[in-house]
């Protein structure tokens, strides 16, 4: 079987495109003669966040963190912990967190609880991808590209066991021909 047949497409590259160039400019207004530093969240938003940095035509730096969570990926167990670490110093700068996609929210809350620890001026988040019906613990998303109800979503830096990450649109992945035990149908 054709492993695209299992994939539909949920938002274009198209669209993709013009959301970003939205965000970013909106962004860039907000954050005019401010000393701003933008986080990326690794793997996933390496795309999201190549793209929305090109959108901002304001000065900026940019840093990456990797972080982990525990547990299968259909059941986030909100356990997480950081692999990598920022590099910049952000005492006093205003932060942009970018993540790729907020599901529970657990993995935000714990990165902004970490961040805050070196005082910055401000943390605020930026996502592709808002999953806000399935949220679990309260955190708040500044910036939102889109709003997604469930599934589980490929491409634009997502990845499902770690392929598709290099399809420019996103897409919903359907359950089935997956690994044993994997299910990520709820996602
Ligand atoms: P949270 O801690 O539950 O909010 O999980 C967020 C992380 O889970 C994201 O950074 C993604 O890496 C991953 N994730 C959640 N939903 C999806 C999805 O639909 N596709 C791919 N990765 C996802
Ligand atoms: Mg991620």
């Amino acid at each position: 079987m054709n492993p695209h047949d299992r994939l539909k497409e949920v938002i274009s590259f198209q669209a993709i495109q013009a959301k970003v160039e939205e965000m970013g400019r909106e962004i860039a207004r907000d954050y005019q003669d401010r000393q701003l530093v933008v986080i990326g969240i690794l793997k996933g938003a390496f795309i999201f966040m190549a793209d929305l940095v090109r959108a901002m035509d304001i000065p900026l730096r940019v840093d990456f963190v990797r972080l982990s969570s525990y547990g299968t990926r259909a059941e986030s167990s909100g356990r997480v912990s950081i692999t990598k670490d920022i590099e910049l110093d952000i005492k006093g700068k205003d932060v942009l967190v970018v993540e790729d996609i907020v599901d529970t929210g657990y993995t935000l809350k714990y990165l902004k609880e970490l961040l805050e620890l070196h005082n910055p001026a401000s943390v605020r988040i930026c996502c592709l991808i808002d999953k806000k019906e399935r949220r679990e613990v309260d955190i708040d998303v500044d910036y939102v590209g889109f709003d997604v109800k469930k599934g589980f979503l490929v491409g634009y830096g997502l990845d499902f066991d770690e392929r598709y990450r290099n399809l420019k649109g996103v897409y919903h992945i359907t359950p089935g021909y997956e690994p044993e035990g994997f299910q990520p149908s709820d996602r």
